[in-house]
């Protein structure tokens, strides 16, 4: 039982911010609208300073397949940096198809 404890709080411990990589809306939120600014029209502080474009300005985005948008995010893209500790693969691959592809394909008005 106690053995059973300590690899439980092991666990917990060797996963920091599990719950908060998982929900990656927020994960968005919290580390990518700095750039992207919430909604993805790169009006973000730091999307301002380095000219970030929105994700629903070119149509371009729209064609460039989820793999290749899932490695931009994890290597980095340009003045982007690179996610690749905060993010594993299958994350990055979520974050396109769940968080950055309804801001690709959302209309501009
Ligand atoms: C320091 C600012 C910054 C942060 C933080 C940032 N980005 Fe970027 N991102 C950029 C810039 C600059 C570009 C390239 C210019 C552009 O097209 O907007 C870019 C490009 C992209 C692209 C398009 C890649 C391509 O092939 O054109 C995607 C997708 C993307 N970012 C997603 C994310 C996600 C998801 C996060 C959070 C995990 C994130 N970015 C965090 C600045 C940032």
């Amino acid at each position: 039982m106690r053995r059973c404890l300590a690899a439980l709080l092991l666990l917990l411990a060797a996963a920091p911010g599990r719950a908060e990589e998982r929900d990656l809306k927020r994960f968005f939120a919290a580390r990518c609208a700095v750039c992207h600014g919430p909604d993805g029209t790169g009006r973000g502080a730091g999307g301002i300073r380095l000219g970030a474009r929105g994700f629903g300005e070119t149509r371009a985005l729209g064609k460039v397949p989820d793999a290749d948008l899932a490695r931009a995010i994890r290597e980095g893209a340009g003045a982007m940096p690179a996610f690749r500790t905060q993010l594993t693969e299958a994350e990055a691959r979520r974050m396109v198809v769940e968080v950055i592809r309804p801001m690709i394909l959302r209309k501009r008005r």
